[in-house]
C-alpha cells in the first residue's frame, strides 16, 4: 500500500529523531511491501524563524493531504515565552486536525526494568498503562483574560469548559481501547471540587453502563498522582481531561525509566492522526547525535497500528526495539553497560533488527 506522511521535524533534537524514524519507515516499507512518501511541514520555532508564525498558513491543508503526521519536537529557550511561541503551533495543529484523543502508553520495557526509579518489588508487578488524555478542550482552549483591578494589581483567568459531547467521545475511545487490552478504565477527575469534573463523572458513568464487560472506577487526580508511584500495575486505561493528562502522563512516563522511550498518538474521528514522542526538543543536546530516537520510532509503530491498521508492521518495530535494548545497546539517557551509542547508530541497529 502507498501512504503519505507529513514530517514535522521541528526544533532541537526533533530533526535528528525524525531522520531515524524515517529510516525505520523505509525499512518497514521494504520488508512489508509498502511505499511511504514524505512531505515536510514547518511548525514551531523553526516556522517562527522562517516566516514569523508558529503555524504557517497552509499547514492544516498540507497535513490533511497526508494519511498521517509524524512530529519530532517543538520549542526551545531561543523563542522564549512572548506573544509568539512555538507551542502555539502544537496547540493549533491539535485543534485544526480535531485530534481530541491523545494516547500515551507507559510501559516498562523488559530490558530496562532497572531504569525505573521505583522499587524492584513494585516494578516486578509490571507497568503497562495507557493514558488517554483529552486534547482539544478544557483549560488549554478556554477563554483567557487579563485585566487591571483597583486593589489587587493585574488579575488573570483561564476558563476550563467541557461539554457532554467532548467528554463522551473521549470516554468512548477509552472504553474501546480497554476492550482491546485488560478491560479496565480508570477515569480521573477532581469531582470533589470542579463542576467540569462532576459532568465528566456523570458522562463516564453513563458510558460505563454501555460497556459492562469493562471494569470501571473513578479516581481523584491527586490520589491518581500518588497511586502511579505507589503501584502503577493497577492501571490499564486511564482517561482524563487535558491538563490532568498533561501532568499525569509525564509522571507515568518517568516511572517507566526513560521519557526518551515513550511514544504517543493523537487521533480524531478522521485522518490524519499525529504521532510524536512524549519528550521535548532537548535543546541542550541538539545536533550532537546524542538524542534517543526510540520514542519517535515507537511513535511510528503506533502510526502503523492506529492510522494504517498494520499490526504486524507495528509489532515488527516494537520487537526490534526490545531486541536492540536486550542486547544492551543504549543511548546516553538510558543506563546500561559500556559506552552509549548515538542517535544514528541506534536508528541503524533498530533497522537491522527489522
Ligand atoms: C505535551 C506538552 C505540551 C502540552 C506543551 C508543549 C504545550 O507538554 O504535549 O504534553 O502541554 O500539551
Ligand atoms: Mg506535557
Amino acid at each position: 500500500m502507498d501512504f503519505k506522511i507529513a514530517l514535522i521535524r521541528g526544533d532541537g533534537i526533533g530533526p535528528e529523531v525524525v531522520n531515524e524514524a524515517v529510516k525505520v519507515l523505509d525499512r518497514i516499507g521494504e520488508k512489508f511491501g509498502h511505499s511511504f512518501t514524505y512531505t515536510d511541514v514547518l511548525l514551531g520555532g523553526c516556522a517562527i524563524d522562517a516566516c514569523g508564525k508558529p503555524y504557517p498558513d497552509g499547514t492544516t491543508e498540507a497535513c490533511k493531504a497526508c494519511d498521517a503526521v509524524l512530529l519530532g519536537a517543538v520549542g526551545g529557550p531561543k523563542w522564549g515565552a512572548g506573544a509568539v511561541r512555538p507551542e502555539q503551533g502544537l496547540l493549533a495543529i491539535r485543534k485544526e486536525l480535531g485530534l481530541y484523543a491523545n494516547l500515551r502508553p507507559a510501559s516498562l520495557r523488559p530490558a530496562l526494568a532497572d531504569a525505573s526509579p521505583l522499587k524492584p518489588e513494585t516494578t516486578a508487578k509490571g507497568i503497562d498503562l495507557m493514558m488517554v488524555r483529552e486534547l482539544t478542550g478544557g483549560i488549554y482552549f478556554g477563554k483567557r483574560d487579563r485585566y487591571d483591578t483597583e486593589d489587587r494589581g493585574v488579575e488573570c483567568t483561564d476558563l476550563m469548559a467541557y461539554s457532554e459531547k467532548e467528554i463522551e467521545r473521549i470516554g468512548r475511545r477509552a472504553f474501546e481501547l480497554a476492550r482491546m487490552r485488560r478491560k479496565k478504565v480508570t477515569s480521573v477527575d477532581k469531582a470533589n471540587v470542579l463542576e467540569t469534573s462532576r459532568l465528566w463523572r456523570s458522562v463516564m458513568h453513563r458510558l460505563a453502563e454501555e460497556y459492562p464487560d469493562v471494569q470501571y472506577e473513578d479516581m481523584l487526580v491527586d490520589n491518581t498522582a500518588m497511586q502511579i508511584v505507589r503501584d502503577p500495575s493497577q492501571f490499564d486505561v486511564v482517561v482524563t481531561e487535558n491538563m490532568f493528562g498533561d501532568i499525569l502522563s509525564d509522571e507515568a512516563s518517568m516511572v517507566t525509566g526513560s521519557i526518551g522511550l515513550l511514544p504517543s498518538a493523537s487521533i480524531g474521528d478522521t485522518a490524519p492522526g499525529l504521532y510524536e514522542p512524549i519528550h521535548g526538543s532537548a535543546p541542550d543536546i541538539a545536533g550532537q547525535n546524542k538524542a534517543n530516537p526510540i520514542a519517535t520510532i515507537l511513535s511510528v509503530a503506533m502510526m502503523m497500528r492506529y492510522s494504517f491498521q498494520l499490526p504486524a508492521e507495528a509489532d515488527a518495530i516494537e520487537t526490534a526495539v526490545d531486541a536492540v535494548l536486550a542486547e544492551g545497546w543504549h543511548t546516553a539517557d538510558i543506563a546500561g553497560e559500556g559506552d552509549p551509542v548515538g542517535t544514528v547508530e541506534m536508528g541503524r541497529l533498530i533497522c537491522e533488527h527489522i
